[in-house]
């Protein structure tokens, strides 16, 4: 199969959809890949490392849209729509239940999209959404640990302490990938630790895993506003899938911080755990609110793009091997976790939830894999 890797457009993302160890992958495997050239210079992965992999560089991304499958990170921006084909696999994150413009766009191409936010492995977890968790839990208490600074505006908390003075306190609110990510990266730097869930069973993990060192609270108004007040540094990291997240901490609790305090609301992609919370980029990552700095960046994991990239592509890799070795019938037919990624095929909105949203027409996958 030939496959083609963009450069990705949309406002500073520098990461890209296969890096040269996976470009030589699919290359000994028989396929050919087209690189747009500059696809992932500012990481590090150069014109020459991609010939070096077996792949050949292009001059535009009209040209890299040849292919029979794109492989590429974010949604196709504007000016990528008129550049899909029939039947073509576009395989990456599209994000299309809000997104009207690129439905329809994808409804036109006739093209084949398949989004890595949908995919879903034998636990029903959502193996390609996980890695960019795991980077956003990390990049909180790094982020965080930065802004307590004094030149940064924070009340000047060493997270770790030194012997004879207290660690700084971090509280995570949430405990699944991104909150796990987050107390491991502060028990590691020998912060005092709270995690504070509503899933026991969660708790009891977490638990298991790292106490005495870390504490552990269940989910109520009372538990946050005990933590919340003494708390040097907040991650707010709770989910609940497909639904707004929930304000959890209130202005009146962000009031009882210490001012110079830190939170950092990484769920704000979903409207933000913390009343006091607002979107911010990674251009001016922080504001002050109440005398708390708040770092509510809504694509935290661009901070990180060379190891978003190698993370993506350690999970991508193993769909778009089958995709491209079995065609895309075949791979969907084989990994019933992977038919629920298909969400635009053929002229027709292939995924419940987001036809439900559009307001679009629903057809399902089989109709479409079984006719041929
Ligand atoms: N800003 C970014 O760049 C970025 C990057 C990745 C993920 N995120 C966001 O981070 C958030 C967390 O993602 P995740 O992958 O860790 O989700 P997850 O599902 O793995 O974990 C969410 C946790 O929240 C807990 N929770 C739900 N309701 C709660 C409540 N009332 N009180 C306390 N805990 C509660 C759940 O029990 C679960 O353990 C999501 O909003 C996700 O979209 C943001």
């Amino acid at each position: 199969m030939l496959i083609g890797i963009p450069k990705e457009i949309k406002d500073h993302e520098y990461r890209v959809g296969a890096i040269p160890s996976y470009v030589r992958i699919l290359i000994d495997q028989g396929h050919k890949v087209i690189v747009e050239t500059g696809a992932a210079t500012k990481i590090g992965f150069t014109d020459e490392m991609y010939k070096a992999a077996g792949a050949k560089i292009v001059d535009s991304a009209k040209d890299v849209y040849e292919a029979e499958m794109i492989i590429k990170v974010k949604e196709p921006q504007e000016s990528e729509y008129s550049l899909l084909k029939e039947n073509q696999i576009l395989f990456c994150y599209l994000h299309l239940a809000p997104d009207m413009p690129q439905a329809k766009a994808l409804i036109s191409s006739k093209c084949v999209a398949i989004a890595y936010e949908t995919v879903v492995d034998s636990m029903g977890q959502l193996p390609l959404l996980i890695p960019m968790s795991e980077i956003a839990g990390r990049v909180a208490i790094q982020a965080g640990a930065t802004a307590l600074q004094m030149a940064n505006g924070g009340k000047g908390v060493l997270l770790g302490g030194i012997p004879g003075v207290r660690p700084g306190r971090v509280v995570v609110i949430g405990g699944g990938i991104v909150g796990t990510e987050a107390l491991r990266m502060s028990l590691g730097l020998h912060a005092d630790v709270t995690v504070i869930d509503i899933n026991v069973n969660r708790l009891r993990q977490l638990e298991d895993l790292y106490a005495p060192a870390l504490k552990t609270l269940y989910s109520s108004p009372v538990a946050l506003e005990s933590a919340i007040k003494q708390a040097d540094l907040v991650i707010g990291a709770v989910l609940i899938p497909g639904k707004k997240a929930p304000k959890l901490v209130t202005r009146a609790m962000v009031q009882m911080m210490e001012p110079g305090s830190v939170i950092v609301d990484v769920a704000i992609d979903q409207g933000g755990c913390i009343e006091t919370s607002r979107p911010t980029t990674h251009s001016s990552p922080t504001y002050v609110e109440e005398k708390v700095i708040h770092y509510c960046v809504t694509n935290m994991p661009g901070a990180c793009a060379r190891t978003g990239s190698e993370g993506l592509n350690n999970a991508t890799l193993p769909y778009a091997l089958k995709l491209a070795n079995l065609g895309y019938r075949k791979a969907l037919m084989q990994d019933p976790g992977f038919i629920p990624g298909l969400n635009a095929c053929q002229g027709h909105i292939t995924h419940p939830d987001v036809a439900h949203d559009l307001g679009l027409a629903y057809v399902p996958p089989s109709e479409i894999l079984l006719n041929k």
